[in-house]
């Protein structure tokens, strides 16, 4: 640290410097988060110093978590649901496991996850030294759910479900794994943090929230397609008596217990989420993710016109494409675990980005 500080001067031309070394979002196509929505960033630098982590010191930003979850239960049919807001997909799921787990008496219980899974489960099954039991997924790539029964013992805690998978874009057959979970009375998760902002607003019903029976809790990210800044994400539980199963003591602060697993927890993403959802409303969000779904659509078809064919037509707005291409820079795309391209088309891939990579690509390799 320095003895005398910088000027603000000084100190912002160092600081745009090194913002200008970051990846312009014009050419992330592999991010599944997103550039946030201006009404977002708005409300976001309204609630700067705001504390979740303290609610009694902070009522109105805290009256605010409660719609947001409110809006949420109401989306995912289930207004009587109750939540709260994490840090993102990776927290939910691991407080997910955390209430699953509490309901267990087994030492040694385990937790069923498809193969596509996000890699949050095995740090959550790490953490609360649960066995991850791994199902494979089915030519689609979504999980394989006849091996579903051979997997689970008295000693699952835990079944879970991807309403939107992370290489893939692919909703599980959730419906089949809520029957499975009801049957045998395990907790059954669905990880929605992708999905969960796409799948309300498509045409075509996917069952993947509480209208499910047998879902428990659903993880969704309002940071990614809901356009909120990060950190953004939520957990919401069907049974509100169980949010407790996670209780602490929090002797000095303006409440008695706490539930969360952050203590501090920042109040100006969650606003933006809500803030997001009311001024774009159902219609707004449609819209929205109807132009991502249309600019998958196209690249895929594009790549395809080249002579490189899909992987799976994906449930939401991820494209995967069979082919060992290099991808010239600038463009930042990813690879799948099984070596597949894939790209994300986020609400800030614009149409006219979409045209410009293929257009790369035909230059390329056509
Ligand atoms: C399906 C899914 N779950 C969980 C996560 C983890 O979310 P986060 O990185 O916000 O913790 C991701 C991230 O991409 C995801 O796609």
């Amino acid at each position: 640290m320095r003895n005398k500080g910088l000027t603000e001067e000084e100190l912002f031309s160092f600081l745009s410097s090194k913002r200008g070394e970051d990846t312009g979002h014009e050419h992330i196509l592999s991010s599944m988060c997103t550039v946030p929505h201006p009404i977002a960033a708005r409300a976001h630098g309204l609630f700067l110093e705001t504390n979740l982590g303290d609610p009694g010191l902070f009522q109105g930003t805290a009256s605010l978590e409660a719609l947001l979850i409110g809006v949420l239960a109401d989306l995912y049919h289930h207004p009587a649901a109750c939540g709260y807001a994490t840090s993102g997909g990776t927290e939910s799921n691991i407080q997910a496991l955390r209430l699953a787990k509490s309901r267990t008496q087994y030492r040694d219980a385990n937790v069923v996850v498809p193969e596509s899974a996000h890699f949050s489960f095995k740090k959550a099954c790490d953490i609360l030294c649960l066995d991850m039991r791994v199902i494979p997924l089915d030519d689609q790539f979504r999980l394989d759910i006849g091996k579903v029964d051979d997997a689970i013992d008295d000693h699952t805690c835990c079944l879970v479900g991807i309403a939107g998978t992370t290489e893939y874009g692919m909703v599980d057959p959730i419906p089949g794994l809520g029957a499975i979970a009801g049957e045998r009375d395990i907790f059954f998760h669905v990880d929605a943090a992708f999905g969960g902002m796409v799948l309300p607003f498509l045409e075509e019903t996917i069952p993947f929230d509480f209208a499910v029976k047998g879902v428990s809790s659903i993880a969704v990210d309002p940071h990614k397609m809901g356009m909120s800044t990060i950190p953004s994400g939520c957990l919401l539980l069907r049974d509100p008596g169980l949010i407790c199963a996670t209780s602490v003591d929090t002797p000095y602060l303006t409440v008695k217990q706490e539930f969360t697993l952050s203590g501090t927890r920042p109040g100006a993403p969650v606003v933006a989420a809500l803030a997001v959802l009311e001024y774009l409303g159902r219609e707004g969000m449609a819209a929205i993710v109807e132009g991502c779904m249309k600019n998958t659509r196209r690249l895929i078809a594009g790549m395809e016109s080249y002579g490189i064919p899909r992987v799976v037509t994906p449930d939401v707005n991820v494209a995967t494409f069979r082919t060992d291409i290099t991808i010239p820079p600038p463009w930042q795309v990813s690879r799948t675990r099984q070596g597949h391209l894939r790209i994300v088309c986020m609400p800030h891939v614009h149409k006219s980005i979409i045209e410009a990579f293929l257009q790369d690509i035909g230059d390329y390799y056509a």
